[in-house]
């Protein structure tokens, strides 16, 4: 399966992106900017050892190109990002990992809507979608490290499930199913209290782990 990461070129996206291809999947970063991509997927090529299946597009080609799409942009841009690639998410599994988050005064708060932005997303995009909501409360720099990480993962469809858990085991994410995607609206949460727990104790941002 050919996954596009729209964002990719960001924090969260461009350490997905070589983790994924790391272990063999095939991964289109996507960028506003084709050549921006392009320059991401060098950079990521120059400290790998080994060849990759990653290639940068702009993000309506990523999509076009991909049967999985991940979304990781800002909360913020979701509505102009779709719009530009809508055309090309017909029947594509759509996974998100975006918080609708702000800073104000060194604290983080949740943007309060009355749904999750998975379940915005469903409402916006074609009901052919299967909208997957993870990796939440995984902050990027640790997408990087050997630790084995957890996700939450929501979704509307758990006929999707046995491929979204096989795509997150094999980049050493164990998910965790936790229900539709109105309860993502907890991982949103969760986020912006691991990030205010780190603030206000002055460590690493956290992850979660559930024993
Ligand atoms: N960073 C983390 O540790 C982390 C952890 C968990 C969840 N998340 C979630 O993941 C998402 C991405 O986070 P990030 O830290 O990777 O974000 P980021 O680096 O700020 O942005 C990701 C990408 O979004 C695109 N973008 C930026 N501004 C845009 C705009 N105005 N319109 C359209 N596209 C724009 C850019 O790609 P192009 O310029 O190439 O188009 C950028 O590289 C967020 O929703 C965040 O809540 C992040």
């Amino acid at each position: 399966m050919k996954i596009a990461i729209i964002g990719g070129t960001g924090k969260f996206g461009r350490e997905l992106a070589t983790n994924l291809a790391l272990v063999g999947h095939d991964v289109i970063i996507g960028s506003r900017k084709a050549g921006k991509a392009v320059d991401v997927v060098k950079d990521i090529e120059r400290h790998s050892h080994i060849e990759l299946s990653l290639k940068g597009e702009s993000n309506r080609m990523a999509a076009y190109l991909s049967d999985i799409v991940v979304l990781s942009v800002p909360y913020e841009t979701i509505f102009a990002t779709i719009d530009d690639i809508i055309e090309e998410l017909h029947q594509k599994i759509i996974i998100t990992n975006i918080v609708p988050i702000e800073k104000h005064r060194g604290r983080f708060y949740h943007k309060q809507n009355c749904d999750s932005v998975a379940d915005i997303i469903q409402g916006y995009v074609s009901l052919d979608n299967i909208i997957v909501a993870a990796m939440h409360t995984i902050p990027a720099d640790y997408l990087t490290t050997s630790h084995r990480l957890q996700t939450f993962v929501y979704t509307n469809e758990e006929g999707v499930l046995d491929n979204i858990f096989e795509l997150f085991n094999s980049i050493n994410i164990e998910p965790l199913y936790c229900g539709n995607l109105r309860k993502s609206m907890f991982a949103e949460e969760m986020t912006v209290f691991l990030l205010n727990l780190s603030i206000l104790n002055n460590m690493n941002p956290g992850s979660l782990k559930v024993f």
